[in-house]
């Protein structure tokens, strides 16, 4: 493996065109299979609320990439060797472009947010496994919290091609951090911008905490009034009956949602709860974004019912709710912020035995050894 690629400052490289974006980096060798690596051109940068929307040339990647996998891009600064992983907005093969929505979070972050036309990125995309998409026809609620939806109305429209009627919920802390909420959709209306029956989604939902855009409130709010039926309850189990499968107007089987883990973790207990299923892209920390360091792993319950720590980067980053080991996600510990990464769950594959001097002391935090996903 390279080092990260020169990431050349602005104005330094200007190339017009895809040949040049498409040219491939000397880290072409440690791209898994399905994922390429290409010295991206950057085509525009422009804001977007408290982020930086990128359209990138990168042919490849965009010929391969869908919904819920995502791009690993190197900052340029030798200083900081490992890649920044980013959702891809979308994806357009016809015209060779990847779209990225950036938060400038930290150093790398920062770096990548302030690129400019004609600068080149260095990307290893598509990573990751995208979103499955639920049956033709049945109805799906789509959510995301902050840049969380950057890949949303790009699933949306691959829903709505196979007969889904979409309802897409976003939400942030506040209207700044909002994205997503001026999806076209065909109901148009005060929350979205009216766009036809070719809008990639239905109806736009938005709620900001502080209540500067939408209603106040958190999506969880939003989501039992969708994944009821028309008479405003559940089934028995909590299901919807066939008339709202379809997807006319509530009563919706199927949540995929974008976020922070904590969001992802309410959104389950919501739509579960309504019977709904649901596919979650995670985002935890990640260092090598291929597969490789186990830094990303979460404990996730396998077909035969056992509970092994599986890599979110090649495995994932998009897992079935009902899978996750919530009880081992996200607790609180000294060294991380509260809610990030994951302990391996006592009864999972490989766990330490209570016994062995690896396994945490009695009453002690999740974070002693067997926690894994902590940011560095
Ligand atoms: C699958 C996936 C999709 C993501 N999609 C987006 C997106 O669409 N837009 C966006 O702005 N950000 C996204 N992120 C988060 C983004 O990768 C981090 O904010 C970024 O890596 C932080 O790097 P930094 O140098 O700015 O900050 P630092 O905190 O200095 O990062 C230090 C190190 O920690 C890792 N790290 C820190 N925070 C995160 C994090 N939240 N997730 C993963 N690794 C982290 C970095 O890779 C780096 O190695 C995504 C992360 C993942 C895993
Ligand atoms: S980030 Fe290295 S294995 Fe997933």
């Amino acid at each position: 493996m390279t080092a990260a690629g020169p990431l050349d400052g602005p104005g330094a490289v200007a190339v017009d065109g895809v040949e040049a974006g498409a040219e491939v980096v000397d880290d072409e060798a440690v791209a898994p299979p399905g994922a390429v690596a290409e010295r991206a051109v950057v085509r525009s940068a422009e804001p977007v609320g408290a982020y930086t929307r990128l359209v990138l040339a990168a042919p490849r990647s965009a010929a391969a990439a869908r919904p819920g996998q995502f791009a690993a891009c190197s900052t340029g600064d030798s200083g900081m060797l490992l890649r920044r992983s980013f959702s891809i907005s979308s994806a357009d093969a016809e015209a060779g472009e990847l779209v990225l929505v950036v938060a400038a979070a930290g150093p790398g972050t920062a770096r990548i947010a302030g690129l400019r036309a004609g600068d080149v990125l260095p990307v290893l995309a598509p990573l990751g496994r995208p979103f499955a998409l639920p049956p033709a026809g049945e109805g799906v609620v789509l959510v995301g919290g902050g840049y969380g939806a950057a890949p949303l109305a790009w699933l949306g429209a691959a829903l709505r091609a196979r007969g889904s009627a979409v309802d897409l919920v976003v939400g942030a802390g506040d209207a700044r951090r909002l994205l997503g909420h001026d999806t076209p959709s065909t109901a148009g209306g005060a929350d979205g911008v009216p766009g036809g029956a070719d809008a990639p989604v239905d109806r736009v939902h938005v709620a900001t905490e502080d209540g500067s855009a939408g209603a106040r409130g958190r999506v969880t709010d939003l989501l039992p009034d969708l994944l009821a039926g028309p008479d405003g309850s559940a089934g028995p189990d909590g299901s919807a009956g066939p008339e709202e499968s379809a997807g006319h107007g509530g009563g919706a089987r199927h949540v995929l949602a974008c976020g922070p883990m904590a969001m992802l973790r309410a959104v389950h207990e919501v739509a579960s709860a309504a019977g709904a299923t649901t596919q979650l892209a995670t985002e935890e920390s990640m260092a090598c974004g291929i597969g490789v360091c186990m830094t990303c792993v979460l404990p996730v319950v396998g077909d035969d019912g056992r509970t092994r720590m599986v890599r979110a980067c090649t495995e994932g980053p998009v897992f079935a709710g009902e899978r996750l080991r919530w009880d081992a996600i996200g607790a609180p510990a000294p060294q991380r912020p509260a809610g990030v990464g994951a302990r391996v769950p006592e009864d999972a594959v490989g766990a330490p035995a209570s016994s062995s001097p690896l396994a945490p002391p009695a009453g002690g935090d999740a974070v002693q050894p067997g926690v894994v996903g902590g940011r560095p």
